[in-house]
């Protein structure tokens, strides 16, 4: 057990700052906020720093972490070189919810990669996170902030819940601003190759390099190609019951939950309008045209569902499949392990 400190108003309080960021240059785990998800940070430059991450996540350890940075002359020491498509990405998004991956240099440990030659770097705009790593002057990898098998966390209470007693700090602030990971695009190759979906959609890519594919394994119903961000290949959103997606209209999601009737102990998570015509059972995700709030709320949500409570979910997915649309997706069908009903 870790002698855990939590930090409030970090802004304020010059000195706190300084201490977390001495403790991550000293090897320390400090966890902290960013506008995607709570990150847990660890200097990315030093493997058995690296080791204390991977040791309080209990997650397995071949897979590759992201670096964060708070300036772009944090970048040029880590890589290899920096792709022309990846200057106009850097230039439209950072800071941001965008993460970029280069052939890294020898600076970065393989540790850091989980042996591969390449690097995730990402820019935060939270400003906490940026105030944080620009005081520690060193690239911090910070996986997010979960105990591994656990959604993200999006809230301090989360990360209380996770990981006190297993890191050095926790940086408290606000629930996260976007409530999904960042988009992790690959721009080693010919053309920006989207590994995993965020808030950053693939035609906003498009629209600033003029061409943006997506990795084939997203689109893998059958889980069989292996993605090209390793990280993909777990389950991490799994809840502990199984989970049923129903994707359609509310009047025929309404119709198939009639048709089901009352199975047992069902936790179900429903758009607002559904939700209201079964007379508020489960929980809201929220407007199912409003979909940055429900990608917001959404590890929320899941974290609300106990299994000991329950022994089955039945949640609605939303049938936009671009922008943030196709990030949810992307979160539901790995945790539901696929399946989904289409009506
Ligand atoms: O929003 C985020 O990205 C959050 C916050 C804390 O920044 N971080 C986060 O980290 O989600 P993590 O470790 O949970 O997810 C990192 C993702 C994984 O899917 C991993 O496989 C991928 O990035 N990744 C990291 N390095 C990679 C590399 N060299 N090549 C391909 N994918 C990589
Ligand atoms: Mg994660």
């Amino acid at each position: 057990m870790k002698q855990t400190q939590l930090i409030e108003n970090i802004l304020q309080n010059r000195a706190l700052l300084e201490l977390a960021a001495k403790g991550l240059r000293d090897g320390l785990t400090v966890v902290f906020p960013t506008e995607t998800v709570y990150g847990l940070g660890a200097n990315g430059l030093s493997a058995s720093a690296i080791d204390g991450i991977y040791e309080a996540k209990g997650r397995p350890s071949d897979n590759p972490l992201i670096l964060h940075i708070s300036n772009e002359a944090m970048l040029k020491p880590l890589v290899k070189h920096i792709p022309d498509m990846a200057l106009k990405l850097m230039a439209a998004f950072w800071p941001g919810p965008l993460t970029l991956v280069f052939e890294k240099s020898a600076v970065v440990p393989l540790r850091a990669t989980g042996g591969l030659g390449t690097v995730a770097i990402r820019m935060p705009r939270h400003p906490l996170a940026l105030a944080l790593i620009e005081a520690a002057g060193i690239p911090i990898a910070a996986p997010s902030a979960n105990l591994s098998g656990k959604p993200s966390p999006t809230d301090f209470e989360h990360v209380v819940e996770d990981l006190f007693g297993r890191v050095d700090f926790i940086v408290a602030s606000e629930p996260s601003e976007i409530g999904l990971e960042s988009t992790v695009v690959d721009v080693t190759g010919e053309v920006p190759v989207i590994l995993r979906p965020g808030s950053i959609s693939t035609s906003d890519v498009r629209r600033v390099v003029g061409a943006c594919s997506e990795d084939p394994a997203l689109k893998d119903v059958k889980e069989q190609l292996k993605p090209k961000s390793p990280g993909m290949k777990y389950r991490h959103y799994a809840p502990e019951v199984p989970m049923l997606l129903l994707e359609g209209s509310a009047e025929k999601v309404l119709d198939w939950l009639e048709k089901a009737g009352e199975q047992g102990r069902t936790a179900y998570l429903l758009f607002e309008d559904t939700w209201e015509a079964t007379g508020y059972k489960g929980l809201n995700l929220g407007k199912r045209d409003d979909l940055d709030t429900v990608a917001r709320r959404l590890f929320q949500n899941l974290r609300h569902i106990k299994a000991k409570e329950y022994d089955k979910i039945i949640c609605e997915i939303p049938t936009e499949t671009e922008g943030i649309g196709e990030a949810i997706r992307n979160r539901l069908l790995k945790a539901a392990g696929q399946s989904v009903i289409k009506l």
